[in-house]
């Protein structure tokens, strides 16, 4: 079994983030959501994997990944044009061979293992194995219908009327059928080979294709507001109190991580939250849910459920909320009430 990590795309819904940055690589509680997809991938025990990454934004991808020694992984880097997952599979022909392949995409995070999924397809002598989560959007994401049996009958990508609420996760499991599939479909509306319809075209074929509903939370950080979802639901999984920073006249409350050569300053931080190396917290509150990247200041301000990038700084902001701050990013507030200066890049969001 091999295993194929999709970390290209053009992540237009994480616009401005994006321009200048892959999208896996935006950071939930100070680390970028590829590493938590990598962690998954690793508990399943493979070991060659195939990152699949942009042209634009490919090397910060291999900087992060590296030879993935981190999770044991041989890794190989496969540069894609963001045409499509199906479209991915297809480039990434040479590398899976004729072998069965575990496909994750490298933004979606999950609650539980895929151990288990892995297993069933191998157990079953599958074609393909899909995850399924029912979702309350289903326009959003592809769309299984399942029969009585639990056999896929019908898929179908972004529908405008989606015949049920199961979307496809966006981890997969596919014997070499799936490139047959993937060579006879047609670029979709939105220009892409979505491997939704490599799926159906499975089907089509007489291939064996398994569902399986997750019962764990799945995550699409996709947008901004499921990239705070991400983060908070991860600082509560994952963070435990660890408070290796300077601490001055300060009350650090709950679950708080306070890396090394943090500074905390007659300020309140309340946990589950992460605070960077080297950044200055001062006189300030920071409350749960929320990351500080490494190097940012906070000072005079109140900063909760936000995931704020390395670099940056808030000044005196008397509440920020429910925002993601880039890198080396300055929200600050000068002059007198109602005066707004501003200077955001393309495609920002700006609420006041
Ligand atoms: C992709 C897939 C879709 C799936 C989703 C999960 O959508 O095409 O079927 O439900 O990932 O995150 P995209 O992110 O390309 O819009």
């Amino acid at each position: 079994m091999r295993c194929l990590v999709l970390s290209g795309g053009r992540g237009t819904r994480l616009r401005p983030l994006t321009f200048s940055l892959a999208k896996q690589l935006v950071p939930v509680a100070n680390r970028p959501i590829l590493g938590w997809v990598l962690d998954r991938v690793a508990e399943v025990g493979v070991r060659d994997v195939g990152v699949v990454v942009a042209p634009d934004t490919g090397w910060a991808v291999r900087e992060f990944v590296g030879d993935g020694g981190e999770w044991g992984f041989r890794v190989e880097y496969i540069v894609q044009e963001p045409l499509g997952l199906a479209h991915a599979v297809k480039v990434a022909r040479r590398f899976l061979g004729d072998d069965d392949f575990l496909m994750c995409l490298g933004d979606n995070l999950l609650g539980s293992s895929i151990r288990g999924f892995v297993d069933r397809f191998e157990g079953e002598g599958l074609d393909g194995l899909i995850l399924l989560k029912e979702v309350e959007d289903p326009r959003r994401f592809g769309v299984a219908v399942l029969d009585g049996e639990g056999r896929v009958v019908r898929l179908v990508e972004k529908p405008s009327e989606p015949p049920s609420n199961l979307a496809l996760v966006g981890v997969y499991v596919f014997s070499r059928r799936v490139h047959e599939a993937v060579d006879r479909i047609r670029p979709s509306w939105r220009g892409e080979l979505e491997i939704t319809d490599a799926i159906q075209e499975m089907i089509n074929m007489g291939c064996r294709v398994g569902a399986e509903v997750l019962d764990s939370w799945w995550i699409d950080t996709g947008k901004k507001d499921d990239v705070l979802t991400a983060n908070a639901v991860v600082l509560d999984e994952y963070v435990v109190r660890d408070v290796r920073g300077e601490v001055v006249g300060s009350r650090v409350e709950g679950r708080a991580r306070i890396e090394e050569g943090a500074r905390v300053v007659d300020s309140v931080v309340r946990g589950p939250c992460v605070i960077g190396r080297g950044c200055v917290v001062e006189n300030s509150f920071i409350g749960p849910y929320t990351s500080v990247g490494d190097g940012s200041r906070i000072v005079n301000s109140s900063v909760e459920y936000c995931v704020i990038m390395e670099g940056s700084v808030v000044e005196n902001v008397e509440r920020l909320e429910e925002s993601l701050i880039g890198r080396n990013a300055r929200v600050a507030r000068r002059g007198g009430r109602g005066v707004v200066r501003l200077h955001v890049g393309d495609y920002s969001e700006v609420e006041v």
